[in-house]
């Protein structure tokens, strides 16, 4: 069982939970994600360690509502356990010295991209950072990333805060205006797409943190499934970084689509059932 030592709401969709797991808080690295259940009746799902405390035995993640697991996470308390927390699962970011690096994020993948944006500075890398939202209230991570980067860019669909518009707009601009040795993109499917696509035309060096479905995260189900280069690979344990302008995200998105229907009445069973007791 694994404690909740500390819950933040962070905006209306995105919580961030402080959770006591020692062994994993030693071990894990940037880029690596945990596997949680809830209770026994819960079903596995993958969200990326943000940050660790060894000294305290935790680990930080940002857990964003978006169906009936993550909607009925987002009910957990401070004081709570979770049943079953694996990892640290998959492979670390590879973190070099590179020179300039660009760490796009969207939405939560804000949280994601966060440990990977810090390694990279401190491995003496000039780190800029452009994050996108759907609006002002759901940018996460603003301050933290201005601790450390050298650029922090904000983008919103809305254009209630930043620049209206999306971080592939904002990044052709820093493309046009500085060498850009690499870039790292974490969030919607679709939005790797875009980012992929603009670094290809301008032969950038691209990652992408690939959010497929996962249920065991040791390479053994094979529900994580992804095409790179033309060959199947499993994000759990080849990944879940992949050389970006190899992907096949039409692919991809696809097959993240392949649960909706029952997705869709999962959440509306849960919150029907939630209704009731209250
Ligand atoms: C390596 C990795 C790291 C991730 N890190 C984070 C994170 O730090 N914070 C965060 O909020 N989210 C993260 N996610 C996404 C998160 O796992 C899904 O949002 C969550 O599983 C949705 O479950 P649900 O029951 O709430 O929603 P559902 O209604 O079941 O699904 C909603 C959508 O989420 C995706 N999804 C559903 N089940 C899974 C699953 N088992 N594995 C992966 N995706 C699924 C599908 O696209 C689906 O359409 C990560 C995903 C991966 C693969
Ligand atoms: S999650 Fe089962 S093989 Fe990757």
């Amino acid at each position: 069982m694994y404690r909740i030592v500390k819950k933040e709401k962070m905006n209306e969709a995105v919580n961030k939970f402080v959770i006591e797991a020692p062994l994993i808080a030693r071990k894990r690295k940037p880029g690596q994600f945990i596997i949680l259940r809830l209770h026994e009746k819960g079903e596995r799902i993958p969200i990326t360690i943000a940050d660790s405390d060894i000294e305290k035995g935790t680990i930080t993640i940002y857990v964003q509502k978006i169906g009936k697991t993550t909607y009925e996470f987002g009910s957990f308390k401070e004081g709570d356990y979770i049943l079953d927390v694996s990892g640290p699962l998959g492979n670390p970011t590879p973190i070099e010295k590179k020179g300039n690096i660009y760490c796009i994020a969207g939405g939560v993948g804000a949280a994601e991209i966060y440990p990977i944006a810090k390694a990279y500075k401190e491995e003496g890398n000039n780190v800029y950072v452009i994050i996108g939202a759907r609006n002002k209230e759901l940018v996460i991570m603003e301050k933290e990333f201005k601790s450390f980067a050298d650029g922090v860019y904000i983008t919103t669909d809305d254009g209630s805060y930043g620049r209206k518009g999306f971080v592939s707009d904002e990044l052709l601009e820093h493309i046009n205006n500085r060498k850009i040795d690499e870039v790292i993109a974490v969030g919607p499917a679709i939005m790797m797409k875009v980012i992929s696509e603009l670094t290809l035309k301008y032969k950038i060096p691209t990652l992408c943190s690939l959010n497929a479905i996962m249920i065991d995260g040791t390479g053994m189900c094979g529900v994580c499934r992804v095409e790179v280069d033309g060959i199947t690979k499993y994000a759990c344990v080849d990944g879940p970084e992949f050389d970006a302008h190899k992907v096949n995200f039409d692919l991809l998105m696809k097959r993240l689509k392949s649960y909706l229907d029952e997705e869709r009445i999962s959440l509306e069973q849960y919150k029907h059932m939630i209704g009731e007791r209250r």
